[in-house]
């Protein structure tokens, strides 16, 4: 599938409803002023992309950002993955474009940052949601080895990505991006849950607070915590849906310019680090 521009050439990331005229706009990205006009909102037609986007709180991003009328490259490590979970969703109508993305590998991120080039496509909007989540002891056999693989995928994923696309972002003076954190990365929690997946997040918020310092222009730079949420990774016991855990995620990915940056959310609230 091409891309035209930043636009999909056909009228993909748009909604039924959008494409019947019934839609309206989402009230979290839409200016009062915008909608006075009955202008659509900015962010349609960005180009988004979700690692992470296969399963998930990632394929609810996916599916959220296409229905707000983003146009959403869906990232997944493993292509066969990516491209079942892009005809589950047009099944529902959403057209998104699946891309090869392993966050953990630098020719991987370099690859997929090279495609788009190539394409004359530019990533304006970044959902940061690829995640493990491993348990070990820090002193018990594995502990270096789980900490290892919790800082490659989910912090250094988050800063490959982060340095293959922000750059660009900062250069056309717009961007959003959201990484998809944790209250177990929480100092002011008490940093719960296994350590090497605390620190990891732990160190994602830092990451976040620094990047949103980089960051120039209407470049945002903020960390989500979705809440505990039934996925593979929350468990089936989880108490909150995808679609709750997605939606301050969402926001997030859409904010005006007026929005905030450098900060930490959940539920569309200021979480405290
Ligand atoms: N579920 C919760 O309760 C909860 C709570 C707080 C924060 N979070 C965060 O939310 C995010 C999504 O979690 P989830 O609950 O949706 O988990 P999930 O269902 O386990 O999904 C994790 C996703 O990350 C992908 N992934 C893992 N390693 C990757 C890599 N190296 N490169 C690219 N993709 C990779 C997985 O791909 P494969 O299918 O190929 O494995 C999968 O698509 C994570 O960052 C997680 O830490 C979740």
């Amino acid at each position: 599938m091409r891309l035209a521009g930043n636009r999909l050439a056909s009228p993909v990331g748009c909604c039924a409803a959008q494409r019947s005229g019934s839609w309206s706009p989402h009230p979290s990205w839409s200016s009062p002023e915008r909608r006075a006009r009955g202008q659509p909102p900015l962010v349609v037609g960005r180009l988004a992309l979700v690692t992470g986007g296969n399963r998930g709180l990632g394929l609810e991003v996916c599916r959220r950002l296409a229905r707000e009328g983003l146009s959403v490259l869906l990232g997944a490590r493993d292509p066969a993955l990516g491209a079942a979970a892009a005809r589950g969703l047009a099944r529902d109508g959403l057209t998104v474009r699946p891309e090869a993305v392993d966050v953990s590998r630098d020719d991987s991120v370099e690859a997929l940052a090279d495609r788009l080039r190539r394409a004359g496509e530019r990533v304006e909007v970044l959902v940061n949601d690829a995640g493990v989540y491993p348990a070990a002891d820090l002193l018990a056999p594995g502990g270096e080895a789980a900490v290892r693989e919790a800082l490659e995928v989910n912090f250094w994923g988050a800063l490959r990505t982060c340095r293959a696309f922000l750059p660009a972002m900062v250069a056309a003076g717009y961007g959003r991006v959201v990484n998809v954190s944790s209250g177990s990365g929480a100092f002011s929690d008490g940093l719960p849950g296994p350590s090497p997946y605390a620190i990891s997040k732990a160190a994602l918020n830092a990451l976040t607070v620094k990047l949103a310092e980089e960051a120039r222009g209407d470049v945002k730079v903020n960390a989500a915590c979705p809440g505990w949420i039934a996925t593979r990774m929350g468990g089936p016991g989880a108490p909150r849906t995808v679609e709750q855990g997605a939606d301050g995620i969402v926001w997030l990915a859409t904010l005006p310019a007026g929005g905030p940056t450098g900060g930490f959310f959940r539920d569309r609230r200021p979480i405290a680090w």
